[in-house]
């Protein structure tokens, strides 16, 4: 099949080129260099010359504080932008698969989120990307709409621009030896080689809609840093941070673990357990250092 990327230099975009790569589909990698998801004439020509059969959209505005700052333009990329999209894929008769966020709940409910919740978003990430999804769902009727969650991967996240929340736990165990996580929010670690793969499996499917896409299980953050330090094996004293300790600028969703019952119910659910995909991540990350140091 033929697979247009976009956001194909960022985080979750590598993994999602590699797993259609793998998959044996010819892949056509879309920067922001190539198009502007806010301009509809910028996505329909790009789209258009592509003539992909299936496009994936990875790229969003979603540091949440710029968000929260630049409302104007999170609107542009998010809802203007997946308007676009769905346009310019419905009109080329092409399946969008769109990728949205946990952030669209406001984390009250206390048990995992279906895709039938009401969504209710704290800032202005979750509300750009909610009516970014609402534009998909009601103009192409060829969509997947994916809400994933706390994503990490081999490569950088351009928003964010740093370490992913792995990453930075070995640095801080490494420099301080001792660190300190929040033991009251609590999400679904998800690795994006595993949404990649999943992303790619549901591309060869005809059941289109919304569904929730992340890791099995869910933990607070400080048990994810405990289990990145256990597999990692690396010493540190990990302690308990109050939940006031590193106050959030922005409000954001305490509990955001979503249930993927829409995948389960067709039958087309590949995540595995988040501890999985983390074992896996760290042992690649081994494997990459000890053969830059041989
Ligand atoms: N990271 C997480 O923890 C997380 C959690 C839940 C959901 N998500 C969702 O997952 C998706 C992928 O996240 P990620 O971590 O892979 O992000 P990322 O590394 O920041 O990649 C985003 C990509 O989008 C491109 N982009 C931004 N604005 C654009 C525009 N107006 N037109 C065209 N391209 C544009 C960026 O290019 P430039 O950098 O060159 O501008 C970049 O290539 C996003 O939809 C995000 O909302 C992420």
């Amino acid at each position: 099949m033929k697979i247009a990327v976009i956001g194909a230099n960022g985080q979750l975009g590598h993994d999602v080129v590699r797993a259609f790569t793998d998959q044996g589909d010819e892949v056509c990698s879309l920067t922001h260099e190539d198009i502007e998801l806010s301009s509809l004439e910028s996505v329909a020509a790009c789209l258009g010359a592509t003539q992909a059969e299936v496009v994936v959209n990875t790229a969003a505005m979603h540091h949440v504080e710029h968000c929260e700052q630049q409302p104007v333009m999170a609107h542009e990329v998010n809802v203007v932008g997946a308007r676009n999209l769905a346009t310019a894929t419905r009109d080329l008769g092409s399946v969008l698969i769109h990728v949205s966020t946990d952030y669209v709940f406001d984390g009250t409910k206390g048990e995992p989120y279906v895709e039938s919740d009401e969504a209710r978003p704290l800032n202005v990430y979750g509300r750009t990307k909610l009516e970014g999804e609402h534009f998909v769902r009601d103009i192409n009727p060829k969509h997947y709409v994916l809400r994933t969650a706390a994503l990490y991967g081999n490569y950088p996240c351009r928003a964010k621009g740093g370490q992913n929340f792995v990453d930075l736990m070995l640095r801080l165990a490494r420099e301080r030896g001792r660190v300190r996580v929040v033991e009251s929010e609590f999400t679904s670690p998800t690795s994006t080689a595993d949404l990649a793969r999943q992303i790619a499996a549901l591309s060869r499917s005809d059941k289109y809609g919304l569904y929730h896409a992340t890791a099995e299980g869910s933990c607070s953050w400080h048990a994810f840093a405990g289990e990145i330090f256990r597999v990692a094996d690396v010493p540190v004293t990990l302690e308990v941070a109050s939940p006031n300790e590193f106050p959030a600028k922005v409000p954001r969703p305490a509990y955001s673990v979503l249930e993927n019952r829409g995948l389960k119910s067709h039958n087309l659910n590949r995540f595995r357990p988040w501890q999985d995909g983390l074992h896996t991540y760290l042992s690649e990350k081994k494997l990459a250092v000890a053969s830059q140091q041989a």
